[in-house]
């Protein structure tokens, strides 16, 4: 096996705190396409429709695009091996936790316990009226925008939206990770994105081995990582479980 999965199996055997960082990268091959690079979403959609401005003032046209970038695939789409994976480390105490910026909750689907969803989740909806939340599966979308049936207004997925504030408790647990963890592993992420992308240079700064997951160069690997293992998140997570587990 080559040398950087093995030391980045050593990494992660010998860590106190190991925590993973996931992107959309991890889910492209459960069938979701990324934001950026090659069919990227960014390249069919406007990301304008994404602003939490045009939510308010285009409510109807942005909850169609919506319904058809996220949810007609939500719910459709399963976990692939590197989101198995991550739940294995957990259980076998390799890992602490995932920060995940995917609202697309297949790191729960796989078995992970610890998630903190950063961007919140696609599973949700909140009232903009009266705060109540919903679950998807309690939701009609054939009509849009659907309504609260406390008090009529609209419901919003409980996922980030450019302009929005990154909701707590993950906001805080993830900063509290980059404060504790001696181990990160970056999966599929361009670290385009603030603040999600002060994360693992936060993390680095306080002394963790970063390993790093993507078949593309991205902004962390020539300035935060350590482990560069350039591959496809399933095809490095197989290569890495197997040298983890001394195979
Ligand atoms: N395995 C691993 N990584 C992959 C794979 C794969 N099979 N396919 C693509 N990638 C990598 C790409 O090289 C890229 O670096 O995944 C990354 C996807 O980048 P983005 O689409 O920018 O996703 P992400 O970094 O998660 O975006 C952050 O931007 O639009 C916002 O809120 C959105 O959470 C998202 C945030």
């Amino acid at each position: 096996m080559s040398d950087t999965y093995q030391q980045a199996a050593d990494i992660i055997r010998s860590a106190k705190r190991c925590v993973a960082f996931t992107g959309a990268g991890i889910s492209v091959e459960s069938g979701i396409p990324p934001f950026r690079g090659e069919n990227g979403l960014w390249n069919k959609y406007d990301p304008e429709t994404f602003d939490i401005r045009y939510f308010y003032t285009h409510t109807k046209a942005s909850w169609e695009v919506i319904r058809e970038i996220f949810y007609d695939l939500f719910g459709k789409v399963v976990p692939n091996f590197a989101h198995y994976a991550l739940a294995q480390l957990e259980s076998m105490g390799l890992l602490g936790s995932v920060i995940t910026q995917n609202v697309d909750n297949l790191h729960y689907d796989a078995g992970s316990r610890t998630v903190h969803e950063f961007h919140g989740s696609l599973k949700k909806l909140v009232c903009l009226g009266c705060r109540a939340k919903y679950t998807i599966s309690e939701i009609d979308l054939t009509c849009l925008p659907p309504e609260c049936g406390k008090c009529g207004k609209v419901l919003k997925p409980d996922v980030i939206f450019f302009g929005e504030a990154i909701p707590e408790p993950a906001r805080t647990h993830s900063f509290n990770e980059t404060r504790i963890a001696d181990c990160f592993i970056l999966i599929g992420t361009t670290g385009a994105v603030a603040p999600a992308n002060m994360i693992p240079p936060a993390a680095r700064a306080n002394g963790a081995k970063i390993i790093e997951i993507n078949p593309v160069v991205s902004e962390y690997t020539h300035s935060v990582t350590d482990v560069f293992l350039k591959e496809k998140a399933t095809t490095a997570m197989e290569r890495l479980m197997d040298e983890i587990k001394g195979k």
